[in-house]
């Protein structure tokens, strides 16, 4: 039995300890917000929280989970469907997923960014997410979405109209 907290719940699961994480919490746990890309720590689909920092699941044999808080995109938010993270609702507000897939990694990978900082540089920005991949090329709203956010968690009740630019976007960054 490996014991892990999943989104603040205690859970033991029978499972060898060399099973990628991705797989005991979409087939075993049966949580498949998080999604399957690549499989090789590429694309970053398959973004959990460990502890509170951004890892590929995919890569991440269960073991590694042992004694420790993994968090899922199903528990970013708080505990009703109206309660969305800042992040959640930044992306909400800017439109930002096309076909969605990539979105929970994106997501997760931008809640840990703006965990330990709240105040982001594009570049800043563009180092924390270049492992996130999207084939629709939501980059720049992506971008958007994370100052938005950046700017909830600075000041809340004041972070409805962003008046920050759209500048370089990923692909740029992941082409070069
Ligand atoms: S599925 Fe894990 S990084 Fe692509
Ligand atoms: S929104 Fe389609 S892959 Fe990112």
């Amino acid at each position: 039995m490996i014991t892990f907290s999943l989104n603040g719940n205690d859970l033991s699961v029978d499972a060898d300890p060399a099973m990628p994480l991705l797989w005991v919490i979409r087939d075993i746990v049966q949580l498949q917000g998080t999604k399957f890309g690549c499989g090789q720590g590429l694309c970053g689909a398959c973004t959990v929280h460990l502890d509170g920092i951004a890892i590929r699941s995919c890569i991440t044999p269960v073991s590694e989970a042992k004694g420790k808080q993994v968090t899922t995109i199903e528990g970013l938010q708080g505990n009703t469907e109206t309660d969305e993270h800042p992040v959640q609702q930044a992306w909400i507000k800017n439109n930002v997923p096309q076909c969605g897939y990539c979105q929970p990694g994106q997501i997760m990978s931008a809640s840990a960014l703006l965990a330990k900082n709240t105040s982001p540089t594009d570049d800043d920005i563009t180092q924390a997410m270049s492992g996130n991949i999207c084939r629709c090329g939501t980059y720049p709203k992506i971008r958007q979405a994370i100052h938005d956010a950046a700017k909830h968690l600075a000041s809340p009740a004041s972070s409805n109209v962003s008046t920050v630019p759209l500048t370089a976007n990923f692909q740029s960054d992941l082409s070069s």
